[in-house]
Parts: structure tokens; sequence; C-alpha cells
């Protein structure tokens, strides 16, 4: 008979990182409806998405620690089904739920979420399919408050913490450990390299500690005014890490490495002739390509243009531009102006930087790119026109 059946409950998400909010959402849901089975269901995440999501066997194994740090590893109903991820595309929850309506047939079916998802979920495909197969399972998360709404649900005893998943993973781009995520998610994190790590670690062998320093204030910078600038976090975060990644070669190397490239590159051979150290930008799009493995274009093209800029760069470019001068390592003036007004008129904070730049060229007395010049040109049509 079905209602003598245990429950079983069904908790898709990406899990990009499994954080606190995740497994304490479980542990409760376990607590309450004591289920034959609880199954994660992790999703298949398309890199144009999230860029580079951390792969399904990466998030299962950080799972698996994050299980066993919440006391929940080896309990026999606690599983993490392959479901989505093996499909290799996106799979609707309808989809899930489907697969496990057949899998336990006349067992009640849960699908557990936060109250942040509920707001959304009138929006997803075939809600109605959802619900004549499974009961939403809701707890409540801070700033979303568990409504009597438009679908029914059944509430989860208890308050769980935010889960906001972008927050934690621009934290694991710089290298911080936070806090949502229990040691041994953190420590699987850095031993993988996952999240950028695996560049952080090599970036850190080539650079002196003062480049490694600025690098870290830029790609801050970067991850946090990604949204103003038009731009995705993880991107912007790893062209921000690496622009300076040819900075502290040796002269002679730099130019080793930039020559063949100065062949078809008329604004190069000029810069190699009169400015070398600008070099670096070019030799830096080259290093993250052969020896970091970026093949992104606007992360390489970031690279490339973030000494010099260039009329028509791209938004990612921009930001890195930037976020070069304006970070929180530099110590003079117009960086925290331009810093502070890049929060508030992108655009505009953009120009500034430019001008900075130029200013302080000119006031040297020295060459002054024609590059730069040529993008301050572009900037004042756009701005009449
Ligand atoms: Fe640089
Ligand atoms: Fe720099």
């Amino acid at each position: 008979m079905a209602e003598h059946k245990k429950p079983v409950i069904i908790y898709g998400g990406s899990f990009d990182p499994p954080h606190r909010g995740h497994l304490e959402l479980a542990a409760a849901a376990l607590r309450q409806l004591r289920p034959a089975a609880l199954y994660f269901v992790p999703g298949f995440l398309t890199p144009f998405k999230d860029f580079a999501p951390a792969p399904y066997a990466g998030r299962r194994a950080m799972l698996r620690a994050a299980l066993a740090a919440a006391g929940l590893g080896g309990r026999a109903e606690v599983k993490i089904s392959p479901f989505e991820a093996a499909r290799r595309r996106v799979v609707y929850t309808w989809e899930t739920v489907a697969h496990f309506r057949r899998r336990h047939p006349g067992a009640p079916l849960y699908f557990l979420m936060g109250s942040d998802c509920l707001a959304g979920f009138g929006r997803w495909r075939r809600p109605d399919f959802i619900l004549a197969h499974a009961r939403l399972l809701v707890g409540l998360r801070p700033g979303h408050a568990l409504g009597r709404g438009e679908y029914p649900f059944t509430p989860l005893a208890g308050r769980f913490p935010e889960a906001d998943s972008t927050a934690i993973r621009e934290q694991l781009f710089l290298g911080r450990r936070p806090a949502r995520l229990y040691p041994v998610v953190n420590d699987l994190i850095g031993k993988k390299g996952f999240y950028l790590g695996r560049e952080r670690a090599l970036l850190k062998k080539t650079l002196t500690p003062a480049r490694y320093a600025h690098s870290l204030h830029t790609a801050a910078l970067a991850a946090a005014l990604a949204p103003a600038a038009g731009a995705q976090r993880q991107k912007a975060a790893l062209a921000a890490l690496l622009h300076d990644c040819a900075r502290d070669l040796a002269p002679a190397a730099l130019r080793r490495l930039c020559l063949p490239l100065a062949r078809r590159d008329a604004a190069l051979r000029e810069t190699l002739k009169e400015a070398p150290v600008l070099a670096h930008a070019w030799a830096g799009a080259l290093r993250a390509r052969t020896l970091f493995g970026v093949t992104d274009p606007e992360v390489l093209e970031a690279i490339k243009l973030h000494a010099t800029g260039a009329p028509g760069m791209g938004p990612l470019a921009r930001l890195v531009y930037l976020c070069d001068l304006a970070n929180q390592g530099r110590a003079f003036g117009e960086a925290g102006l331009v810093r502070r007004l890049a929060f508030i008129d992108f655009e505009a904070a953009f120009r500034a930087a430019n001008y900075v730049k130029l200013v302080y060229a000119f006031a040297g007395g020295g060459w002054v790119h024609p590059l730069s010049v040529q993008l301050w040109n572009s900037l004042q049509e756009k701005k009449s026109g």
C-alpha cells in the first residue's frame, strides 16, 4: 500500500560547491521525514552558463566530504545520484521527478528546496507535472519569507543559512576559505585546484610576491565589478589574475617571446622599439594560452590590452584595464576615485582610468603609446556621437 511506504526526497542543485546551507537543509529533511532515501542530484552544468564549473566528479567528492563533516556520511539512505549529470545536458526538474517516480513507485516523493527557490517555481518547466508526482519540501532562508504562495508545499522546521553560491565562488577565485564551506571541503578545493586554485598556484611561482599580491588585488576588484562591466565573474577573476603573468620576465626573455608575435603585429613592433616593458601584455596573453591553457578569446584580449588599452576593446578588457589601475593595492589618490566611481558609473570610470594613465604618461615626458591615445579619441567620439 502506497501510504505505508516511507518517503523519498530529491534534492537537486548545482552543488558548486556544496556548503553548510545545503547540508543543514538536508539534515533537517532527514530528521523531519525519516525517508527511505534522500538523493542529492547534482545537475549537469554547462560551461557557457558559468564558464568552468567544477566537474561532476569533483562536486561529488566535495559533497561526500561535506556529508561526512555534517555527520551524514555513511548513512545508507543518503545517496548522490548521477541522474542529471550523466545526461550531459540541462535536465529539467520534471524529468528528474519522473525518473525517481519510476524508481520508487508508490512512495511519497518530496522535492527539497530553500525558500529562495520557491518564488521562481512557477517559471520552471511543467510545474503541474512536478506537483502531481511530488510535494515541495521548503526550508526558510533569510530574505525569502515562506508566504502562502501559489503552490502548495510542506514547510521544513527551522531556519537555514543563506545559499549564495556566487558569493562563495567569488571568494574561492581569490584563494580565500569561505566560512560557509566545511573545512574539509575547503581543503579538498585547495588540493584539487578547483575555482582557479590551479592557476593561482602556477601564477605564484612565476611572479614576485609583490606582483602576485597586485594580481590578487586586481582580481578581487574585477570579480566585484564584473556585473557593472557586463562581464562574467569567473572570466573577470581569471583575466585579472593572469594579466601580469609575463611582467616579471627578464627583458631578454620577454623580447624572445614577443619577436615571433611582432612579425604579424605592427603595434607590438612599435612597442618593442619605444617602450619594451609594455610588451609584457602581449607576452602575457601568449603565456596565458601556452602555460595556463586559457583558450577564451575574451580573456586573452583582456590580458593583451591591459597595459595600453585600444579602441573597440570588449567589456572584459575594459574591466581588467580599469582594475589594473584602480585596485585596492594602488597607493595614488586617483585609484580610489576611479574605483569608487566604477561602482556608480562604470563607463565614466573607464574613461577616467584612460585619462589618468595618459596624464601620467604625458607627465613622464616620454613616448605615449598610440593605442592609448586612440582609445582616448574613440571614447570622445562615442561621447559626442
Ligand atoms: Fe601590466
Ligand atoms: Fe598590473
